[in-house]
């Protein structure tokens, strides 16, 4: 494990946007596809994507996981009170377990009636547990409101990072900035 640095490195903002861009696309199409019906062939189309956008997700939360064991993120910026300080510790950590939670509920829901999930006829990820229909309905639920869940915290982290900038004007938002 190398020294905690000041500044947020390329890998790690790379990782932090392209992460950003995944999860902003893949909840507003979850929602458009959970409304289309089974026989639009919209659906099929939005699914696809999704699957393939959505297990990116979960590859990446690994790739993160390790680059942060390699290089730890630096410190909170800014004079943060004792409330900032937690809220700010406890929302990325949702959101850091969020990446692991909500697409691996997706695929549980995808594969447990035995389907693998298909990216593109391009690769396979098989189905690794049977479950029963009860129990796959369940974990649609789970998948979705971990999903809302997720949203919601990452309307609070986009708010949060606004008021460092433009109230607080800390450097917050700067450190994470790919650009200048
Ligand atoms: C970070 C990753 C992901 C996010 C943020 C996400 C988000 C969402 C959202 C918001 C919905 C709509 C829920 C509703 O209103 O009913 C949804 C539905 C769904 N997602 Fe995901 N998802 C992710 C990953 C995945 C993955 C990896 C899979 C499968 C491999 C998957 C499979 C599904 C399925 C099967 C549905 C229900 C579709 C339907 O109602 O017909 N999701 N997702």
């Amino acid at each position: 494990m190398t020294k905690r640095q000041d500044n947020y490195n390329t890998i790690a903002k790379t990782l932090h946007w392209l992460i950003a861009l995944l999860v902003i696309s893949l909840i507003p199409l979850g929602w458009y596809m959970s409304g289309l019906s089974n026989e639009d062939p919209w659906y099929y189309r939005a699914f696809d994507l999704h699957q393939t956008l959505g297990m990116a997700v979960l590859v990446l939360f690994f790739v993160k996981i390790a680059w942060m064991l390699i290089s730890p993120n630096p410190k909170l910026a800014g004079n943060l009170a004792r409330w900032e300080y937690w809220g700010a510790h406890i929302a990325h950590g949702l959101l850091t377990g969020s990446l692991a939670v909500v697409p691996a509920l997706g695929y549980l829901s995808t594969t447990t009636q035995g389907d693998p999930v298909v990216i593109y006829e391009l690769l396979e990820i098989p189905s690794l547990v049977e479950l029963s229909e009860d129990a796959t309905d369940l974990l649609i639920a789970l998948h979705m409101y971990f999903a809302y869940g997720m949203a919601a915290i990452v309307i609070i982290h986009i708010l949060a990072v606004a008021r460092h900038h433009y109230i607080k004007k800390d450097d917050t938002f700067k450190r994470m900035r790919i650009w200048y």
